[in-house]
């Protein structure tokens, strides 16, 4: 049976395609070789869920047909890793988590290591570290450095710019530190400080790879491995406490749990935090 027939089984809904179904296994084969994002490290209903919504939105009659539109630095790849990638951030997200951040976890950080090496891994268009550096200037951390990654080199080059904030982004950023820290520009959108900048060094790394050889004080990983399967979860969870030095601190999301976070040699401090034994 051609691939088209095959996938048109599903009557325009892939919630019950084969894993082995050919098409998909194209699709698959297609995203991975050209992204590094391995589909099957999702978790498979949102996942084809995703793919569903990129079929309808981009006018595909169905897998085999993004199959063959995906090549190297086609306007369909930025698409896919678009709409694929979820990108919904904030800045401050989950506000009393980054009080405690400014007024605990970071001070008693830097009381050992002023210069305070952070990573944020899955910053989207950069809310997250723009949150960390105005944390950092606000307590004077002059030595401080934070490295910001995302698989996706489009949203990257948004967070690079610094200029895709929009009023969403300080609902829960205290007025005076949006005042100081962000200027409006065009169509609602606001720029970040120059001063932020150069405390943020911005690369593009897949989680689901081999994490950098180096070591962080702190590193936050939030609302990204929520769409992984467990297996991926904790291999991601494992790969980032390597990068974390003896008593470095795991920041993650409000909806986010590690269970048996002794299995990776950690240790839960309070909501959200978790650290690494001493
Ligand atoms: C929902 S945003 C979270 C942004 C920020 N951490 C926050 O909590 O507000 C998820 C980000 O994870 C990135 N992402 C998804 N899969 C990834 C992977 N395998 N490796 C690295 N980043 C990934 C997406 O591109 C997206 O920017």
């Amino acid at each position: 049976m051609p691939l088209d027939n095959i996938t048109n089984l599903t009557g325009g809904s892939l919630s019950n395609i084969a894993p082995d179904d050919p098409a998909y296994k194209q699709v698959q084969r297609r995203v991975l070789e050209l992204t590094g994002i391995d589909l099957d490290q999702y978790k498979r209903p949102q996942m084809l869920r995703r793919l569903d919504s990129i079929l309808a939105r981009c006018h595909l009659a169905n897998l085999a047909a993004l199959a063959s539109e995906l090549k190297p630095g086609s306007e369909m790849l930025k698409e896919f890793m678009e709409r694929f990638t979820i990108n919904v951030s904030e800045c401050f997200r989950d506000r009393p988590r980054f009080e405690a951040l400014q007024r605990e976890i970071i001070p008693n950080l830097l009381k050992r290591n002023p210069g305070l090496r952070i990573w944020s891994a899955g910053c989207s268009y950069g809310a997250e570290p723009y949150s960390l550096a105005i944390i950092l200037r606000e307590l004077g951390a002059t030595r401080a450095q934070i490295v910001a990654s995302d698989i996706d080199p489009k949203i990257l080059d948004a967070a690079r710019a610094g200029e895709s904030f929009t009023g969403n982004d300080f609902r829960n950023l205290p007025r005076e530190l949006a005042a100081k820290y962000f200027t409006p520009i065009s169509d609602g959108h606001f720029r970040a400080a120059d001063s932020l900048r150069p405390l943020i060094t911005f690369r593009q790394h897949n989680l689901l790879k081999p994490a950098p050889a180096e070591s962080f004080d702190l590193v936050l990983c939030r609302n990204v491995t929520i769409y992984f399967t467990e297996e991926a979860k904790d291999q991601v969870t494992e790969r980032l406490v390597a990068t974390l030095r003896p008593g470095g601190v795991l920041f993650i999301g409000e909806t986010e749990t590690i269970h048996r976070p002794n299995r990776f040699g950690l240790t839960l401090r309070s909501t959200s935090f978790y650290e690494r034994a001493a």
